[in-house]
This record gives structure tokens, sequence and C-alpha cells, in this order.
């Protein structure tokens, strides 16, 4: 493998190991330099939906940008970003819903916390401020996302810097096994604790994502959840920007339970990786209370509301319901997890197999029986991923899902597009470097 770095003045966050220089890709695979194939099991950290190479989505980018690159969204609409909205309206589940774009998941949740703020003032609930969340989450790298999210590790350095967050538990059957309704207990019991008048919202992922790969709650979770929510006047924000458009074979990982949130939240498959996006979704009239009461939403950015992105976007979204892919994830998903199961149910070390959709998570153990997890310092999780990585596979994984420190997740979530035999391949690989890597 051709490692080469030719300037060397790239810093990045992994930063003792080199990284082969990409050439380019086509649909589920990316080539190096070097003409080595890899299957992009996990579009990167669950990007690619529609795969790589999609000239359309390129042409659409294209057009706009020589039509116009940039205008500021305080001064300027465009065609493609007001399509794209009137388009996502019809999938988006939220009463006349209206989009905030920006450009990354940790921008939406920013923005995100501040309407939840901005609906409740504009509904005379000036005191409410606090935002929940749960622990075991993830909602981003910037200080706001990251007080919220609940990653011990991630958050570590940054503690004292880092706004109070009351965090509750999140649903992890694995290895807490808990009835919907007792996990849903922490929240009434928390909005009680801190006062129902100053609570704004509470923030969560549907579907655990990258921090506890593809974990689901029970199935009354969602609804009862939905249900304090209302009884208290908080605002259920559903960060969907791991887990929408398709990615756990529903348009939206809340559609399983039948729930509506108040606030949705996407990015990073919403343009398949061909532009940095994501957007807020709000109810039209909470929106509409806001400009009639606040005037304004106090909350802005450079590079929000673009139109290529826009553009990118709204190719994206065309191939999705063109090419039935929201379908394709339920109906392959089914065969991956089948065939998880198959090949690597019988591991000694697989502790767990989950997932729906085109989303998986394999948990690593070091005994079946007591759940035990591998030591953080083994570096397991990094390891497989290495190990596939070497045979042609690209996995995403994630550590520290037993007690915040140890505990290895290895997921799959590749693109959209991906079918039945493609499927065989990446799981096949996959089974080569769990038994490569722990033997077995
Ligand atoms: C659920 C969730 N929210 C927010 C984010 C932050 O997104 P970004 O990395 O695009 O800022 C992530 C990223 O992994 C995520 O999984």
């Amino acid at each position: 493998m051709n490692y080469s770095h030719p300037h060397g003045n790239v810093f990045y966050r992994t930063m003792n190991h080199p990284r082969p220089m990409i050439s380019h890709g086509e649909g589920i695979y990316l080539y190096d330099e070097s003409g080595k194939r890899y299957i992009d099991g996990s579009g990167g950290p669950l990007v690619v939906n529609v795969g790589h190479g999609r000239a359309e989505i390129v042409e659409a980018m294209t057009r706009q940008a020589q039509a116009a690159a940039y205008v500021h969204a305080i001064m300027f609409t465009s065609e493609p970003l007001e399509q794209y909205a009137a388009e996502l309206a019809a999938v988006v589940p939220l009463a006349q819903p209206r989009f905030y774009f920006l450009s990354s998941g940790s921008e939406v949740v920013e923005g995100a916390i501040k309407l939840a703020r901005q609906i409740q003032m504009a509904r005379g609930q000036e005191k409410r401020h606090i935002i929940l969340s749960r622990w075991q989450s993830y909602h981003g790298m910037t200080l706001g996302a990251l007080a919220v999210s609940g990653r011990a590790g991630l958050r570590a350095p940054y503690l004292d810097m880092l706004h109070d967050v009351p965090h509750i538990p999140t649903p992890y059957l694995y290895r807490h096994p808990a009835s919907g309704e007792a996990l849903a207990a922490r929240l009434e019991e928390t909005i009680q604790a801190y006062g129902p008048e100053n609570i704004a919202g509470f923030i969560a992922e549907p579907i655990s994502g990258a921090s506890l790969g593809a974990a689901a709650p029970p199935d009354d979770y969602w609804p009862r959840i939905r249900a304090i929510c209302d009884r208290y006047g908080v605002l259920l924000i559903a960060d969907e920007v791991l887990v929408g458009l398709g990615r756990t074979g529903t348009w939206w990982a809340l559609d399983h339970w039948g729930v509506t949130p108040d606030i949705l939240i996407t990015s990073k498959g919403t343009a398949g990786g061909y532009f940095p996006l994501g957007f807020i979704a709000a109810k039209g009239e909470d929106v509409e209370l806001i400009r009639q009461k606040l005037g304004d939403f106090n909350h802005g950015g450079t590079f929000s509301h673009h139109a290529v992105g826009a553009a990118a976007g709204l190719a994206t979204l065309h191939i999705l319901q063109r090419e039935n892919l929201i379908a394709n994830s339920a109906a392959v998903g089914d065969c991956l997890g089948r065939l998880l199961r198959e090949q690597l149910g019988d591991h000694p070390n697989v502790g767990d197999i989950r997932g729906r959709g085109l989303f998986w998570g394999i948990e690593l153990v070091k005994d079946r029986a007591t759940k035990a997890p591998f030591p953080v310092a083994d570096g397991l999780a990094r390891r497989v991923w290495n190990r596939a990585f070497e045979l042609g596979l690209v996995v995403y994984y994630s550590t520290g899902s037993a007690d915040s420190k140890n505990g290895d997740v290895i997921m799959l979530g590749p693109p959209l597009i991906i079918d039945e035999a493609q499927t065989g391949e990446m799981v096949g690989l996959l089974r080569e470097a769990v038994y490569a890597e722990l033997g077995g």
C-alpha cells in the first residue's frame, strides 16, 4: 500500500497512523492511489448514503455553482433551496415543516438547542432554558453540542468549559435490561427535579448511533417519552443526524415507533457526502410564532442555506426516492442482520449483534457469559478496524460502551444502494477481520 503524504502539512484527529491517498470512488467502493479497492462498509462515519461517483449530484452542484456559488441567506434565496425545502416537506413528518440549513451535525444540534429556547420564549415560557439529554450519546464536537453529549471520554478535557446539562440513562438493553416504563420514568423524574417551568427541551438519538452502535430502546420507550414531553411542555428534539434519511430502513428512526418530534435534525448523509449539509426541521406553527413574537430566529451562520449544498441535497433526495433506497435499506438490512448472525454469531467474543435497516453494531466482549469487555488498552475495536481496512473493508468503531472507557463496538452502515451480493462480500470480509484478530 502506498502511504504517500507528499507534503506532511496536515494534522488529523488520529495522529499515529499513515493514510492511503484516495484516488476515486464508485458505488459502494473506494480506490486508493495504489489501485487497492475498499468496500465503504460504513460510508466513513455513516455519510455516503447514495454511493460514490454519482454524476447527477455533481452536475446539480456544478450548475448552481456556475449560476451563483454563494449568496448570504440574510439577503437572497435560491431556487434549489426553496425547491429542496418544498420536497423535504413531503418526507418530514412535522406539520407544515420549515427548514433551516447548516453545514454539520454539530451545527444543527447547536441550532436546535437555540430554536427550542426561542420557541419557548415565543410561547411566553421565558424561564425554560434547560435542555435535558442522555448519557452515552453523541451530539457533536462544539462546546454546546458536547455539553448535551454523554460520552465521558470526549467530554473529559473540556469538562470545566461545558455548561451543566442534566443527563439521563440511554436505553442499552444488552448491558442494562430495563423496561420502557422504567427508562422513560427517568425523564419525568428529572423534569420534576429541575422544575418543568425551567425545561426547554429533551434531545436524544432515536436509535443510539456512534456511541453504542445501533442500540434501540424497548418498543414503548418513545411513545412514553413523547407523552411525558407533552405533559410538561418540553420540546422533543430528535437527533437523526446519523439515523435519519433511510439509514435504519424508515425515513426517520422515530418512525419505527410512530412518534413525531417537535424538532427534527439530520446531517451526515443529507447530501450523500457531496457537500457538508444538515438541517433543522420545525413545525410551521412554532416558526410562525417566533416570527410574530420575537421577530427573527436569533442564530446565524455564514454558510447557512447554501445554494450549492441545497442543490446537492435535492439531487440526493431524488436518488433516495427514485431508487427506492429506504425500502432497499429495510430489505437488504434484514439480509445484513441475518448474515452477521450466521457468520459472526458463534464467535466467542461476539457479545451482541444489533441493528435496523443498514445500520448495525457488533459488540465485542472478552467473556460472552459475563459480558466483560476487553480492557481499553488492548485497543481491540481499533485493531479489528485496522485489520478490516487492510483486507479492503471500511468499518466504523466506537469504544467505551461498557463503562465509558472499556467496550468495543464495530459498526456497519454501507451506502443504501448496496445489494445482497455485495452485503455478503462485506460480511465475509468483516468475519475474516474478526477471526484474524481474535482467533476463534
Ligand atoms: C447523532 C449525532 N449528532 C451529531 C453529530 C455531530 O455531527 P458532525 O460530526 O457532523 O458535527 C453526530 C456525529 O457523529 C451524531 O452521530
